[in-house]
């Protein structure tokens, strides 16, 4: 990593942390390695993000429809999905001498970084599911494990679903939950954890009845999954499509694709996209013994293939705050350069929709009553269109702590793409300062129109 994008990593770290968006794990014992905790500022932007995936690939489309899986199943699902076997297995040499285990592919050179020896163990392979046990007794029989991937509960209940939706071919099943991984080498702030959530959909076609069809469907999904990248304001440019090698794809795919995003730390897997053909549904049959076949209108049964595509929320939270992340050393505020708000401006610049707030309310003066009075009624009203089940909701701040600049300084630095801003010229004429973020330009709106002005601009 070099020293700008190293600055830009810590850079976001910092700011999650100060503004409330990610905390360390743990924090007061200390934390626990590579485990965080979303705060207030944080959860915001993250159900932003899934809200936002759950309307554009579930209720938005007549061909989809949603689940909320538990995360401890029967572990037979794990045996026939093939993740409790080499497939879901990382390869770990061991130090001899303090016995530090290391994933051979990356420790380079064959040196310890922990004690400096060089003799290690033959490589041995080692499972990453979770184990956990049910009920008081910790045994073979009571080993149960934390869902590595949400994945399964999708095809465990295929059965049930078609039953009782009544969907045909082509559908989907969406999910968003979170999925655990014993991971050798988490790191990199949110993006590599053992607990972390996935958006998926599994998508079952009509292959194999229809030859090649799953190409046509896998191709229609790398547009989707890309419409998506733009939505979240992830530039295409820093995106690259890497076809993965059969000697390195996952254990059930045919064909995957694994979209690739510039982050500081360099080109790493954002989503990936998998032709997982009915290699599911056919070992849950075989398993189970439940037929899980697709009763076609004419026809012979058959186990439907399925192209997945897959998003980290994490992964995602942290690609659109690289994205989002700017310092403006140029703009002053209200004209004047304010020396005590540092040599330079932070924003994020979110797209309005996800961000935590989409508009923050201040009184110019905090102790003038007339002021405080007419921001709180401007602010409630803002408000009060949360309480209809309306499209464009919008989460909305109040603030009305030191001097106007330092606010409008702590407001871009969380993203808020509005501040609005009621002053003496508000009691006269009924109208407030609407203040840009990305711009820091400033308009005079009526507080009549002010909803429809602000809801116009965070869903254009
Ligand atoms: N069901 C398919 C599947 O789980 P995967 O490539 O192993 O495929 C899908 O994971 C996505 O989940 C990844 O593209 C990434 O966004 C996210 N993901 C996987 N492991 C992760 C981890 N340890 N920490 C954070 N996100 C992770």
């Amino acid at each position: 990593m070099n020293k700008e994008n190293n600055n830009l990593m810590e850079k976001i770290v910092s700011l999650c942390k100060r503004r409330g968006f990610v905390f360390p794990g743990s924090d007061i014992y200390g934390g626990l390695a590579n485990s965080w905790d979303y705060g207030p500022l944080g959860v915001e932007l993250k159900n932003n993000i899934k809200k936002l995936w759950w309307q554009k690939f579930v209720t938005q489309r007549d061909d989809m429809v949603g689940m909320d899986g538990a995360i401890i199943m029967n572990p037979k699902v794990w045996e026939a999905s093939g993740h409790t076997g080499a497939g879901f297995a990382e390869m770990l040499i061991e130090c001899k001498k303090c016995h530090q285990r290391y994933r051979e592919d990356i420790l380079e050179p064959k040196v310890c970084p922990a004690c400096k020896s060089k003799e290690f163990t033959e490589p041995k392979s080692f499972n990453i599911l979770f184990k956990t046990f049910i009920g008081p007794v910790e045994g073979d029989k009571s080993i149960v494990y934390l869902r590595g991937e949400t994945a399964q509960a999708m095809f465990v209940n295929f059965k049930n679903i078609l039953d009782t939706t009544r969907k045909t071919l082509p559908f989907g099943i969406a999910q968003i939950g979170k999925a655990f991984r014993n991971e050798i080498t988490p790191g990199n702030f949110i993006f590599r954890t053992r607990e972390f959530e996935q958006m998926e959909i599994e998508y079952f076609i009509d292959e194999p009845k229809k030859d090649s069809d799953w190409q046509k469907h896998f191709e229609y999904w790398m547009k989707q999954v890309k419409d998506w990248m733009k939505m979240i304001g992830i530039n295409e440019k820093k995106v690259e499509d890497f076809e993965v090698p059969d000697s390195e794809r996952a254990h059930y795919s045919k064909r995957t694709v694994d979209f690739m995003y510039e982050f500081p730390f360099g080109k790493k897997e954002l989503y990936g996209l998998a032709y997982r053909t009915d290699f599911d549904l056919k070992n849950h049959e075989k398993f189970s013994g439940k037929d899980l076949k697709y009763r076609p209108q004419e026809g012979q049964p058959f186990w439907p293939h399925v192209v997945e595509p897959s998003f980290g929320v994490d992964r995602s939270f942290l690609a659109v705050l690289c994205e989002a992340y700017q310092e403006d050393p140029s703009t002053s505020f209200n004209g004047v350069q304010d020396k005590s708000l540092g040599a330079s401006r932070v924003y994020l610049k979110l797209k309005p929709y996800l961000a935590p707030y989409q508009a923050a309310v201040f009184p110019l003066l905090a102790n003038k009553p007339q002021l405080v009075q007419k921001a709180r009624e401007v602010y409630q009203i803002l408000k009060l269109n949360n309480q209809q089940p309306t499209t464009n909701n919008f989460n909305v701040s109040w603030d009305e702590r030191g001097n106007i600049g330092k606010r409008y300084y702590a407001q871009d630095e969380i993203g808020t793409p509005y501040c609005v801003t009621i002053d003496f010229d508000t009691l006269q004429d009924d109208t407030v300062t609407v203040r840009d973020r990305d711009t820091a330009k400033q308009v005079r709106v009526r507080v009549q129109e002010l909803k429809d002005f602000l809801s116009k601009r965070i869903w254009s």
